[in-house]
């Protein structure tokens, strides 16, 4: 019944006509449900894929990785561009050590690099710029993350930042926490910057691109 659609009944259907994916992508997606851990999930994931190939990138760099999952999307898509490398980007030791497991066995190890630190801190100290760079952070470090994401955007290069929805809690008056209001700010930021041509999709928790003029 269409009446009865919300924004969740329509995120189990998208997971539920996901396509097979490799085995490993599986085990990381129930240790996601078993410990609660916020991954992209396989719609989420498929779409990073799909930009990585439209957009041929062969240099990604993602900020707050956990244990690599939504780096597996781009590391694939990356393979089948060519080669290239997608920077793994997380202040834990522990998941780090975790997605090098994980992408090992995927046999994305030649693609990814790992660095352990400030995600937005190892950005602004790492060289050269990005086609494409996906930010999944803490929500309230946002804000101060795209300026520095500015300086390493190439020229028609694309900004990815999940959880833009935030559970809704961006269209709730009474949220006013620092992490929906880091989410409302980044927002208002990038789609008032003439530099980029923003949308944002309601896939899972809400999805922007921001393609770079
Ligand atoms: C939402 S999870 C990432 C999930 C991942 N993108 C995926 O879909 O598989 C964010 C991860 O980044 C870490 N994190 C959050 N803010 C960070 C920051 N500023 N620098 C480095 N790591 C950060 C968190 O501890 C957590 O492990």
């Amino acid at each position: 019944m269409p009446g009865s659609l919300d924004l969740s009944t329509i995120s189990r259907y998208q997971e539920e006509i996901m396509p097979e994916r490799p085995e490993v992508l599986r085990e990381m997606e129930a240790r996601a449900r078993q410990e609660r851990f916020p991954i992209v999930g396989p719609a989420v994931g498929q779409l990073l894929y799909v930009l990585t190939r439209l957009s041929r990138a062969r240099r990604v760099f993602e900020l707050g990785s956990g244990f690599g999952y939504s780096t597996a999307w781009f590391a694939m898509g990356v393979r089948d561009n060519g080669g290239g490398e997608v920077m793994h980007v997380v202040w834990d030791e522990a998941l780090s050590n975790s997605a090098r497991g994980y992408l090992g066995r995927l046999g994305l190890d030649g693609i990814v690099q790992y660095r352990v630190g400030e995600a937005v801190s190892e950005l602004s100290k790492t060289s050269g710029t990005f086609e494409i760079i996906f930010n999944d952070i803490n929500k309230k470090g946002y804000p101060a993350s795209f300026p520095v994401i500015k300086s390493r955007l190439a020229a028609g290069g694309l900004l990815i930042v999940d959880n833009m929805l935030w559970s809704g809690r961006v269209l709730d008056p009474a949220a006013d926490d620092p992490d929906t209001a880091g989410v409302r700010e980044l927002t208002r930021t990038v789609f008032a910057d003439p530099g980029f041509a923003s949308v944002l999709l309601p896939l899972r928790d809400g999805v922007m691109l921001a393609l770079r003029r």
